[in-house]
């Protein structure tokens, strides 16, 4: 069997250190990407309806900035490099498009927490994922004002699929 066949399957919860601080290096630089979306849009989101929600992008800003925060500690713990690369940032003038990008990549981003928090867990690594459980909470935060702004309702998280643990055969 292909040894390097974990390094291809980003779904096996069993990772090493190296994968670890590689997938946290992109979580980081999404973070980076947050920041950046959220002081823009918070800024030239005009209009009485957008009012609100401009503010609540500004609040939104400052979390991510605790998030990478956080996110860049736990490399550094786990004796990695943090990136200094954020991930690109749609530009738009119109309001919906802006939210609908922040959405999209709130919708990402907790997916690939859910999926952190795993990998996180099967390494013994509990204060990371206490971590990681923390910012996942915000963030599922950031999708529902995202949401409401633009009258969609979140559609709640799959359950995980319950693994056998007994074979039948
Ligand atoms: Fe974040
Ligand atoms: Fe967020």
């Amino acid at each position: 069997m292909n040894p390097m066949t974990k390094d291809t399957n980003p779904t096996d919860s069993c990772i090493t250190r190296e994968q670890m601080i590689r997938l946290l290096n992109e979580d980081l630089a999404g973070e980076y990407q947050a920041i950046i979306s959220y002081i823009v849009y918070s800024q030239v989101l005009k209009g009485a309806a957008y009012t609100d929600i401009a503010r609540e992008l500004e609040a939104h800003a400052g979390e991510e900035l605790a998030h990478a925060i956080k996110i860049a500690k736990q490399i550094d713990y786990l004796g990695g490099m943090p990136s200094v690369q954020a991930k690109p940032v749609k530009t738009s003038n119109d309001p919906i498009e802006m939210l609908r990008a922040d959405l999209e990549n709130e919708r990402e981003t907790v997916a690939r927490y859910r999926e952190r928090i795993q990998q996180a867990e099967a390494m013994g690594e509990f204060a990371l994922s206490e971590t990681l459980r923390a910012i996942i909470v915000q963030e599922q935060e950031h999708e529902i004002d995202l949401s409401s702004a633009l009258n969609i309702t979140v559609p709640l998280p799959k359950e995980p699929v319950a693994k056998k643990a007994i074979s039948t055969t």
